[in-house]
């Protein structure tokens, strides 16, 4: 066993969906409080002086001021291939993906390519305190074997997929249904619960899947029962009036999803921005989860997440950056976007609603909510120190904010990777501000 190590600050962390338990029942906050950690797991949390009191004296403790404790961040839909062409002008969802998204793709035939921007990735959700995240690769095998091996290095908990595309997109970046299943399998015994990684079958929309593909799709769900299944659903009107065309027999987006048996438990349906409530009804009765991409959202002009009809419904939602058609690496970041998102809709986002959807709700739509998403003892110890005067704007700020719903609104607001002191992986700090 490695010797216990406490971390001394404010700490927050959720315990369940304000819609479910209410916002009292939410969450613990400790405003001097403890953390243990030890062989990458929490040990103890608690007010200082009550945790403190049940260590050996000479712990080891670090102490931190203004700073803020809370659990690592969990981002259910992002694209690491798309990091290096975030902040591509001008066009919505289908001409953005041929202008700019494919010819990106491409460059991810070339396995070097793939780790090195694995690497960058990475290291960019690791300063903005995103410690795990659903993550699509390219169609190329090797690529997404280059981001499970940089992710490995890191003891990342992360869960990605290679891109099953079998047609309407470049011939350069196209399989077939048959590579693309063999080449899943193969990703799926080498890296699926190898270490703390994770497998998602990864169809990349209805328009560029066969119903081969799709078939063989389901069939690999089928086959593994642990495995997960990502893919985008409903973002565009256009986009949906292509599906509706493609496929006459089905009724409707999500109908064609669930023909091919794709729903489910460890499915993650990213933007759900076009929804009826039948569908709502369906992905709640599967079990499936909805991820919220509001920077995406309003970068696409793709359209306004209605949040309180998947609340009605039951629905499992979380955040997604969705970078590169989201703009921020930054939950915080998208936190605030949502916000206004909501408020569009007469909606509002209480702050302990947006952490918990940051980190616990990320965590319970996945199925990983015995390991992680809050920092309850037992629970992988992967976390985040903010710094609450991260900027002089910052610190004038929360020196007039008077309580814990408005230091955390300040932080939604106002906060990005700036505000990321230290982030901790399995107990080891892999990112340190400055350092
Ligand atoms: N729909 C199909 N592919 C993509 C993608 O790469 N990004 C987004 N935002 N939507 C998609
Ligand atoms: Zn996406």
């Amino acid at each position: 066993m490695t010797q216990p190590k406490a971390y001394r600050a404010a700490i927050l962390h959720s315990l369940g969906d304000p819609a479910r338990v209410g916002l009292e029942a939410s969450h613990a906050y400790y405003p001097d409080g403890v953390l243990v950690v030890a062989d990458g797991h929490v040990r103890d949390i608690g007010p200082a002086e009550e945790v403190l009191a049940r260590q050996p004296a000479d712990i080891e403790l670090v102490r931190f001021e203004h700073k803020l404790i809370t659990s690592g961040f969990v981002d259910t839909h992002i694209h690491f291939t798309q990091t290096e062409m975030i902040a591509s002008y001008g066009e919505q969802l289908l001409d953005w993906l041929n202008n700019y998204t494919f010819p990106e793709e491409r460059k991810f035939a070339d396995p070097d390519h793939a780790r090195r921007v694995a690497g960058l990735f990475l290291d960019e959700l690791l300063r903005n305190g995103t410690t795990t995240a659903m993550v699509f690769g390219t169609v190329h095998k090797a690529a997404v074997d280059a981001f499970f091996s940089e992710s490995d290095q890191r003891n990342m908990r992360m869960i990605a997929g290679k891109v099953l595309m079998d047609r309407h997109a470049p011939d350069y970046l196209l399989d077939t249904p048959e590579s693309g299943y063999a080449d899943s399998k193969e990703l799926i015994e080498r890296w699926h619960n190898q270490g703390r990684q994770l497998y998602a079958v990864t169809p990349r929309f209805a328009p560029t899947s066969t119903p081969e593909q799709l078939t063989l799709a389901g069939r690999l769900l089928a086959e593994y029962d642990d495995v997960y299944m990502q893919t985008h659903l409903s973002e565009n009107r256009k986009e949906i009036e292509w599906v509706a065309e493609l496929f006459p027999e089905q009724n409707g987006y999500l109908d064609v999803y669930d023909h091919f048996g794709l729903l489910g438990e460890r499915s993650i349906f990213a933007h759900a921005v076009h929804l009826d409530d039948h569908e709502c009804e369906r992905l709640h009765g599967t079990g499936s989860g909805v991820s919220f991409c509001a920077t995406s959202n309003l970068f696409l002009g793709s359209g306004l997440f209605n949040l309180a009809r998947f609340e009605r419904h039951g629905v499992n939602v979380s955040l997604g950056t969705d970078v590169g058609a989201g703009t921020s690496f930054s939950l915080l970041q998208t936190m605030n976007e949502a916000y206004k998102v909501l408020q569009l809709q007469q909606q509002k986002l209480h702050p302990l609603k947006a952490f918990y959807l940051a980190t616990l709700g990320g965590a319970e739509s996945l199925r990983l909510a015995d390991r992680i998403g809050n920092l309850e003892v037992g629970k992988e110890a992967d976390f985040v120190v903010l710094d609450l005067h991260a900027t002089p704007l910052m610190q004038a700020r929360m020196n007039n904010a008077h309580n814990l719903f408005e230091q955390l609104f300040v932080l939604m607001m106002l906060g990005d990777d700036r505000v990321v002191a230290e982030t901790y992986v399995y107990g080891n700090c892999l990112h340190r501000k400055n350092a």
